[in-house]
Parts: structure tokens; sequence; C-alpha cells
């Protein structure tokens, strides 16, 4: 018998022997999904809506201030530096990995470095968040912008592939700030709670708007690509901010935009998650825009996400994160909660509704991660 004779003629098809589908072939031949050390990875499985023995689970923010490991190495240098900073960037990625074991690094930057390394001024300021010099505000403002130099992206990709480099069987998940997001901090020029001169900008500018909004869709698509063929599995557009628009707005101003970051990867075979904070209303609408999998934050349970979206949408989700203060009982509590309802959905991987806190005592995440793991 030569059940195994996996012969040239078998390998240009997609066979059990060889499984590198026409798709993986758009990867780099050193990239992690090409070469069977991601084969069976919970996170990607369940992305996939296929079944895993364990329960998937990494957290939004879980590099960051919450660790004193990263306290510690980041030290004297600002964010963005450290963003930039490969080998800095990649040591806080791998510190929660390290830590709390969970099932995916995600690159450890921000979604405003693409505007950052296309020329924008813009700081992240503690506790405060980004910080824009000149605001973009008007239609002579979006003419001015400058264009994305596709090598200025150098860092990232050397920041990622350090990263896949040290981590293994554990996938690495790539991200972007959706237009709308990143738009926001650009028109605002800072964080906002209302977002009101960009919806003001969309309803009495129209043009203006799908200007910008393109614009960022084409810097934040790049830097998404960039980090996919340098060794991310998986990817997170946040649109952290939409939750501020009705559904009508966001079909009308937003939805193409994000759509157009997503299919920018899309000849790439990578789950492509999106997520946004208070996006109940738009669950349908920003899946629509692309999105395999969809990130709901705690508002709304898990089951109530997979109807509205039709039972065919693997989620991930949405422990509320207040719940890390409440001690173990609750916690543990509302995890199995979310286990339970996310059930219903054709694939499921735990996270947070939205990011760890910066005062959370990684202890609780550690005993949490290990908790879930330990469900059935
Ligand atoms: O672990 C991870 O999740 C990866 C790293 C990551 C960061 N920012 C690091 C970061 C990710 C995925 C982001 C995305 C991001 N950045 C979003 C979308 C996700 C969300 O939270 O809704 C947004 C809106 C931003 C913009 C931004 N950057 C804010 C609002 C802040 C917080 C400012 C503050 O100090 O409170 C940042 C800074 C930031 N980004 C930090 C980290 C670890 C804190 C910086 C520090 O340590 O000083």
């Amino acid at each position: 018998m030569t059940t195994h004779a996996a012969t040239s003629v078998e390998a240009d098809h997609t066979t059990e022997a060889d499984t590198t589908t026409q798709a993986e072939r758009t990867l780099p031949a050193d990239h992690p999904l090409r070469d069977g050390r991601l084969d069976g990875a919970p996170l990607l499985r369940a992305y996939r809506g296929l079944p895993t023995a364990a329960h998937p689970v990494w957290f939004m923010r879980q590099a960051g201030r919450s660790l004193p490991e990263y306290m510690r190495v980041r030290t004297g240098t600002g964010m963005l530096q450290a963003c930039l900073t490969p080998d800095l960037a990649a040591e806080i990625t791998l510190q929660p990995v390290r830590r709390h074991g969970v099932d995916a690094a995600i690159l450890f930057s921000d979604i405003v470095v693409p505007l950052k390394l296309a020329g924008i001024g813009v700081e992240i300021v503690p506790g405060t968040g980004p910080v824009v010099d000149h605001p973009i505000r008007t239609a002579a403002d979006v003419a001015a912008l400058p264009q994305l130099d596709p090598a200025a992206l150098a860092p990232i990709s050397q920041a990622a592939a350090n990263c896949v480099q040290a981590l293994g069987r554990t996938p690495l998940i790539g991200f972007a700030g959706a237009p709308f997001t990143l738009a926001s901090y650009l028109v605002e020029g800072g964080p906002s709670r209302e977002h009101l001169r960009t919806k003001a900008l969309m309803h009495a500018e129209p043009e203006t708007w799908h200007a910008l909004a393109s614009w960022v869709a084409g810097v934040t698509g790049s830097f998404l690509r960039a980090q996919i063929l340098a060794g991310a599995s998986a990817v997170q557009l946040f649109d952290s901010w939409a939750g501020g628009l009705s559904l009508a707005d966001y079909q009308r101003f937003v939805a193409e935009h994000s759509a157009t970051v997503l299919a920018s990867v899309s000849d790439l075979p990578v789950p492509r998650v999106h997520f946004g904070i208070n996006t109940g209303e738009l669950l349908a609408a920003m899946r629509d825009a692309g999105a395999d999998v969809m990130g709901v934050d705690h508002r709304i349970p898990l089951d109530v996400a997979n109807q509205r979206l039709g039972g065919r949408t693997p989620l991930q989700g949405n422990i509320d994160p207040a719940l890390l203060f409440a001690g173990d009982r609750p916690l543990h509590e509302a995890t199995l909660a979310c286990l339970e309802a996310g059930r219903s959905a054709p694939g499921h991987v735990v996270n947070l509704g939205h990011g760890v806190p910066p005062d959370t005592d990684p202890d609780v995440l550690t005993r949490l991660v290990a908790f879930i793991h330990d469900q059935p």
C-alpha cells in the first residue's frame, strides 16, 4: 500500500496529504499558516466555526498597564516610540501570552500608528489617548493629507515577524482601526464622547467626509496587510466608536469604507474579526461589511447577538470588564453564562466586552484563563 505517497501531482490539488490551499499560497512560504504549526489552533478553529476541545480565550488590551513587566520595559519610552521599536513591541506582545496562557497574542501597537507613519502629527497622551496636532476638518485639510509610503511600515512588519518566531503554536492577531473611529480622532483632534464635529462633517460635507474616510481606509488597510504578510494569522478591525452612529448613518457614511479595509485583505486566508463598543444595533451591518467573525461587547448576550446575525457568524466576547473587580465567584458565574450563550453560535472565542482596564489585577486574568480552559 502506498497510502502516504503524496505525489507532486496530488500536491497540486488540495488533498488530505497536502492541505495547502490556493489561498494559503498567497502568503509567504514561511508564514505560520503554511508550515503546519497552527494546525488545530483552537482560536483559528473557533473563528472558522469548527469545534474545539477547549474554549479559546484572549483579551483585548491584554498587553499593557495591568502587567508589572510591561511597566518595567516601558519606563522612559513613549507609547508610539515603543510601538515602533520592533524588539520592544514584540516583547510586550509576548508578555501576556507567557503570563496568562491565552490562546492568541495581539500585536502591541495602536490604531493611530499608521497615521503617524503616514506623517500625521499624533501622539498618545497617557490617560487621555491619541491627540492630533492639526485636526482635519475641511476639504483643503483632506486634500493635503500625506500618502503612506509602504516602506514606513517596516518596523511593524519586523515586530510581527519577531513575535511569530517566538510564538510557536500560538497565533498572532493583527489589527487596525476602522475608518470611522480613526477619522473621529482626526476630525475631533482627540478622544470625543459624542463625535459631534465628525457627524456634523458627514452631513454638512458628505464629499469631504467620504474623501477623508477613503484616505483612512487606504492607510489602515496597508497597516493590516503588512501584519498578515509578516505572520499574523487573524485580524481584528476595531471600530470602537461606531456605536455612536445610527444604523442609517452607519450604512450611508461608514459601511463602504470599513468594507474597503476588510476587502483589502480578503485575498489572504485569515479570519477577519470586526468589533465596536455599543454596536448591538449595528452587528449585522458590520458583519455585512465583510467580517468573518463579530466581536460583541458586554451589553447584549451572545445568544441575542447570534440571533441578530442569523446564526451563521462565529462570535467573540463578551465578559463585562467590570467583573474583573468583583471577585472570582461573580466573575466565574458571568463567565459560565457567557460560555453558555456562546454555544448558540457557530464558533465562540472568549474575550471581554472591551479592553482590560489598566488597574486590573493580572492574577485575576491568569485564573480566569485557567477557569475557561477547564470548562467542558
Ligand atoms: O493588547 C492589545 O489589545 C493590543 C494593543 C492595543 C493598544 N491599542 C495598545 C495601547 C490595541 C488593540 C489598541 C487599539 C486601540 N487604540 C483602540 C481600539 C480598541 C479600543 O480600546 O476600543 C483605540 C480606540 C485606541 C486609541 C487609544 N490608544 C486609547 C483610547 C488609548 C488609551 C489612553 C490611556 O492612556 O488611557 C491608547 C493608548 C494605548 N494603546 C495603551 C495601550 C497599551 C496605553 C498606553 C500606555 O501604556 O501608556
